[in-house]
């Protein structure tokens, strides 16, 4: 053998024949794609170095920072796709609500929506507000070469819950009584919120990203009833927006994420997923039977397994990698986002070992 041949695994020649789209489509990879959600963020001192002095809202709507916030993790783990630096709030920012992301919180909203009349007045988002996103997506499709942008947005359901809630919650008890009590303003303002994330998306997939990924971080506080019946169609009318699959350029792979969906797994499939996100709390294995042979896997590795010992770890990667084989096609990642405690060199780790074990 040249000494070519002994090297490692060809690198994908384009972000569309990468193992992250691969993968999501149920194509055979030469190695299984890993990346972590909140990837970019506090885990990591360059991070906290550029971000010292900015606020969040402000950093997302600065195509410099972005850009530079967005390369980070990849150039750090050699993550198999960066995924844009941003927030799921942002549209709402975009469009003139008032919302403030405060440190250690989360997104607080400035007036909360609490009656019929809130959700009428909600501003729309105008799609040419949206040129610092197209302008930060394109600079970074061209830095990143070979390797995937994941654009993404949130769902319209986990979007309502901070509207109604003014801010994190854990019952989401305001956002269930007015989904009950105005089925009508709950249906209008999940319409709403659906348009301007499938604006979002588009945006990002015009610009270049190679998948999108949908939030839909707060769906497993529902019943199946009540998210097949209220929630669903929204979620789906998001991934409408793109297009049809095999309808022209917008013909990106489709991830679709919430936590404690267990029961929901089918469904979030049903919504219009490619590339079904799992949590910790089911196994690849089941989640694959569940989701059924036309969707392939995220997860699910327990984002708090990381601080433990590194022999945990190593154990833990290697029983989430042997699951993900039941599944269509696995892309590896966590059961939700990276904690700021997180070691980085133990995540630069997981990559190395998850690419090691799976190499064809
Ligand atoms: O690396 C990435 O994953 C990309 C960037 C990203 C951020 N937020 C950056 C961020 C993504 C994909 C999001 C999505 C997001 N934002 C979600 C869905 C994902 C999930 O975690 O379920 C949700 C629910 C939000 C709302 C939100 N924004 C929360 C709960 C927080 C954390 C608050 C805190 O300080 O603990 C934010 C702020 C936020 N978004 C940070 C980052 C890096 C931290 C801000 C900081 O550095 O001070």
């Amino acid at each position: 053998m040249t000494a070519v041949a002994d090297a490692a695994p060809t690198p994908a020649p384009s972000p569309a024949d990468s193992d992250l789209v691969r993968a999501a489509r149920g194509l055979p990879v030469r190695r299984t794609p890993v990346w972590f959600m909140r990837q970019a963020g506090r885990s990591l001192p360059e991070y906290r170095a550029l971000r010292a002095g900015t606020r969040m809202l402000e950093a997302c709507q600065d195509p410099d920072l972005v850009t530079e916030i967005t390369l980070q993790p990849v150039r750090r783990h050699g993550v198999d796709a960066a995924i844009l630096f941003s927030d799921i709030v942002l549209p709402l920012v975009v469009a003139g609500v008032d919302i403030d992301i405060k440190p250690g919180v989360g997104p607080v909203i400035a007036a909360p929506v609490r009656s019929v009349a809130d959700v009428d007045a909600l501003p729309p988002l105008e799609p040419d507000r949206l040129a610092f996103l197209a302008t930060a997506v394109r600079r970074l499709v061209t830095e990143l070469g070979a390797t995937p942008l994941i654009g993404f947005a949130g769902a319209p359901f986990t979007l309502a819950t901070y509207l109604i809630e003014g801010g994190p919650s854990k019952e989401h008890a305001r956002t269930k009584a007015f989904m009950y009590a105005e089925p009508a303003a709950w249906g209008r303002l999940l319409d709403r919120l659906a348009v301007s994330a499938a604006t979002f998306l588009t945006t990002q997939v015009d610009a270049g990203a190679s998948a999108v990924q949908l939030f839909d971080s707060w769906a497993g506080v529902l019943s199946a009833a009540d998210y097949a019946e209220r929630v669903l169609p929204h979620s789906r009318a998001v991934f409408d927006g793109l297009g049809g699959h095999g309808q022209g350029d917008r013909d990106v792979p489709r991830i679709h994420f919430g936590v404690g969906t267990g029961e929901l797994l089918t469904l979030i499939g049903d919504a219009g997923a490619d590339v079904v996100g799992v949590d910790w709390r089911v196994p690849l294995d089941e989640a694959a039977r569940r989701v059924g042979p036309q969707r392939s896997l995220q997860g699910n590795l327990d984002p708090a397994v990381l601080l433990a010992d590194r022999a945990t770890v190593d154990r833990e990667v290697r029983r989430v990698v042997a699951q993900g084989r039941a599944a269509r096609g696995h892309v590896f990642n966590l059961g939700h986002g990276v904690l700021p405690d997180t070691d980085p060199g133990v995540l630069t780790s997981v990559v190395d070992l998850v690419h090691e074990l799976t190499a064809t």
